[in-house]
């Protein structure tokens, strides 16, 4: 999705990934590689002008020493390492005054156990966790031999009303600019977006103050490019941040139809040191991941495919990805409609409808 919209600035993409049969691979210089390894990330990025990345799991020692040569990096390794860890995420929120549910850093198993009386909580571990995995729920002190074995925190469970992200963009002239908030709707028991619903429907104060959090968090990193958001908004009204990413976002998909700018255009405005560009909302959307089918592992198979075309507003994206398996993110749909009933039912048709299985 970044690679379609370069293309309309006439940018040349050479990608690294550790999957040969990465989607972009035939959409680009494709590099074959470990984003993790030192050697194989200095190699690649001795070739390009602009360094950007999509995942945070990569070899920030690298990044740094490109940075050093003379290299643009955006973001900026620093900050990238700073997110890599839920940890040094949590501390940066605390120590800059941004708000969040409180949390305590522990080191095994052992110490959430010992820790029952911070439950109902959240253990998360510090590195490599993404879509859930890494995220175990502590309802009751007979949920505790479910703690990770490894570093993390443990954080009060937030009894949250909706979950928000707003993605913020910021360019090296300082410019910055927000998307509206987006609401997002998870799988119960995966941890993944399941709907995602652009407005969020929540007060003007309430907006105001999430979009205030998301500026005063790529100011106080100083951070050049995308970022996203995640935030809860809770039953008493109070905006808390769960965890940033800075990179485009899946709570971002919905704007390369549903506003002026996609997420992805302005992600390459910011690193290319552009204006930014208008994230004006153009109408009312909703965003569905197409999720690999549970039971369904094997070369993958699009049902119901047509039947969504059908509907009015309905924009299939389809990753490319040949092997699907459960719960796997292989696309997704965004949905348009000046009507935000029928956006809902139309959202609720196609995760019913469109099925990937094997
Ligand atoms: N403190 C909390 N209280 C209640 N629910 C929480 C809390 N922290 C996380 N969750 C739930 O777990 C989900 C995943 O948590 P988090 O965003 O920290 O993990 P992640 O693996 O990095 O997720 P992803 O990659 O999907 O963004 C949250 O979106 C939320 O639904
Ligand atoms: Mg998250």
């Amino acid at each position: 999705m970044l690679i379609q919209s370069g293309i309309d600035f006439n940018i040349p993409f050479r990608v690294l990934d550790p999957d040969i049969h990465a989607p972009c691979s035939s959409l680009c210089e494709f590099h074959h590689g470990k984003l993790t390894d030192f050697n194989t990330v200095m190699k690649f990025g001795a070739e390009c002008d602009i360094i950007t990345i999509e995942i945070e799991n990569v070899n920030t020692a690298a990044l740094k020493e490109l940075a050093k040569q003379g290299k643009k990096v955006f973001p900026q390794p620093d900050v990238i390492e700073l997110i890599q860890d839920k940890r040094t995420q949590k501390i940066f929120f605390r120590d800059s005054g941004i708000p969040t549910a409180d949390f305590i850093l522990v080191e095994n198993a052992e110490e959430v156990k010992r820790n029952k009386k911070f439950f109902p909580a959240v253990n998360k571990l510090g590195r490599e966790g993404y879509d859930g995995r890494g995220v175990q729920i502590l309802h009751t002190e007979a949920d505790a031999s479910k703690a990770f074995d490894a570093p993390g925190i443990l954080e009060k469970r937030i009894d949250f009303d909706k979950e928000i992200a707003v993605i913020v963009a910021r360019n090296l002239n300082g410019e910055v600019k927000t998307f509206p908030a987006v609401e997002m709707v998870f799988h119960p028991v995966q941890n993944l977006v399941e709907y995602l619903f652009a407005p969020a429907e929540l007060s003007q104060t309430i907006l105001d103050e999430a979009d205030a959090i998301a500026r005063k968090i790529i100011h106080d990193l100083g951070m050049v490019g995308l970022l996203a958001v995640e935030m809860f908004v809770t039953k008493e009204g109070k905006v808390l941040v769960n965890e940033i990413a800075p990179r485009p976002h899946n709570s971002g998909h919905q704007t390369i139809e549903a506003n002026t700018t996609s997420q992805y255009e302005q992600h390459l405005r910011s690193i290319l040191n552009l204006p930014l560009g208008d994230t004006s909302l153009l109408l009312p959307s909703a965003m569905v991941n197409l999720l690999g089918e549970p039971g369904y592992e094997g070369e993958a198979k699009y049902k119901g495919f047509e039947e969504v075309m059908k509907v009015e507003g309905v924009h299939v994206h389809l990753y490319g990805k040949r092997i699907t398996k459960p719960f796997r993110k292989m696309g997704h749909v965004t949905i348009v409609d000046a009507d935000v009933e029928s956006l809902k039912k139309k959202a609720n048709f196609v995760k019913q409808t469109l099925k990937i299985i094997a």
